[in-house]
């Protein structure tokens, strides 16, 4: 990156303090109520400018994942300079770099960053395909990286060599611990006892999916009917199905990004299916019901995060994030956000920029009161925090009860 692309993203950061609702951190002092200040003193030695780098999709379709992503890590960025939390003369700067939709852009991405001199942690990639492509250049340069976003199984173990592996995080919940509950709550409240099962079997993600899908269905005892199978940048899914509607399943089960999600559920609404269908960390956007719109209700969907959170971090956040930006976040905003706060809380317990310094650092946060939750890393740099089950109702994510399935499934049947 160019030292003048520098100057404006610290020029952004500034100007980003006068945005309404990032006042209260800036005026008076007030600190966010992000679980960060009681972790270890004020950093003292820290130069002037400390430098976080991010690769998130912000083009092609992985970019209603990224630009969200972004834009809480600039929103947490702001809050971090304007309460002085890395200390009086310390200023944060995140360096964007756009990941793209695919493996092979964000490993470019990656490499730009890691080719910089100064950037103590990369927060991305947005994928998980592209984090086993990306990671491993960040993890070589010694820098440590945390996905927020990748929920596939073995991200933190990516690596043949486990010295690399201590150098990448993720702050998301993996499939494998949010899926589980989400069927058995479905499974309970929709008395599922069949399913028809799709999934892209060209990605890490919709296949890790797949496969957390299908063993907490044989735990909940849940017949699979049929598995059909698509690609990224598949367009049209009414074969899949057709094959499976004609199966009369209690519910369609579908691990895919939401891409191919939203063609998805609208093609089984167009073939006359008005059951509930289940979908994976991909579906958890907006878009989802923005581009889908009715054909989206009832769709039930596990995530890490709800807008409901009462917890005081996560109602600041949320309420910061409108104000900024004119609109709810989502989950994928708050696991950013809490990323930045994390890399944040590090660099500062760190009382170093120094990459190994901060890595060390991060790895010991633990008992972290963030939007997610009360968050700490496992021994493998995995997140620990609990998830949630969720249901579209009236075009928003709601919690998933029996009150909020009864409302869906009304609302659907009346459509
Ligand atoms: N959760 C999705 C992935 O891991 C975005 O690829």
């Amino acid at each position: 990156m160019k030292y003048s692309l520098r100057v404006l993203l610290i020029l952004l950061v500034c100007v980003a303090g006068s945005v309404p609702g990032l006042a209260r951190a800036q005026d008076g002092g007030e600190q966010p109520p992000i679980g960060a200040w009681d972790v270890c003193p004020t950093s003292e030695n820290l130069p002037e400018e400390v430098f976080i780098g991010t690769v998130f999709g912000v083009s092609g379709s992985v970019a209603v994942y990224g630009e969200p992503q972004q834009r809480a890590v600039d929103l947490a960025v702001t809050q971090i300079n304007g309460s002085g939390y890395l200390g009086e003369g310390t200023t944060l700067v995140a360096l964007h770099e756009d990941g793209g939709s695919d493996p092979e852009t964000s490993i470019a991405a990656m490499e730009n960053l890691a080719a910089e001199p100064d950037v103590s942690i990369i927060i991305g990639p947005t994928l998980s395909s592209q984090a086993f492509a990306a990671d491993p250049v960040a993890a070589e340069a010694g820098i440590p990286v945390m996905g927020v976003s990748n929920t596939a199984t073995g991200i933190t173990t990516m690596n043949d060599d486990p010295e690399l592996d201590q150098y990448v995080f993720r702050n998301s919940l993996p499939e494998s611990a949010v899926i589980p509950g989400t069927v058995a709550s479905a499974t309970e409240i929709l008395g599922l006892e069949q399913v028809g099962v799709m999934y892209g079997n060209d990605d890490d993600f919709t296949v890790s999916g797949y496969e957390v899908f299908q063993q907490a269905l044989e735990e909940q005892g849940v017949e699979v009917l049929r598995e059909e199978t698509f690609a990224r940048g598949d367009v049209d899914f009414s074969p899949q199905l057709t094959n499976i509607i004609n199966d009369e399943p209690d519910a369609i089960v579908v691990s895919a990004l939401v891409a191919e999600a939203v063609p998805i559920v609208q093609q089984a609404r167009q073939l006359g299916y008005t059951g509930p269908i289940i979908g994976g960390n991909g579906f958890n956007s907006p878009a989802l019901f923005e581009q889908a719109g009715a054909a989206a209700e009832g769709v039930i969907v596990g995530a890490a995060w709800n807008v409901s959170n009462p917890s005081e971090s996560s109602q600041f956040f949320s309420t910061a994030y409108e104000e900024a930006y004119g609109g709810s976040p989502d989950q994928f905003a708050a696991q950013a956000y809490t990323g930045a706060w994390l890399a944040a809380a590090a660099i500062r317990c760190a009382d170093s920029a120094e990459p190994d310094a901060v890595r060390e650092a991060l790895a010991g946060l633990a008992d972290f009161d963030s939007p997610l939750g009360v968050y700490s890393f496992d021994e493998e740099r995995n997140p620990v925090h609990d998830p949630v089950a969720q249901i579209v109702l009236g075009g928003q994510f709601d919690l998933l009860t029996d009150e909020t399935a009864a409302q869906a499934f009304e609302a659907a049947a009346a459509e």
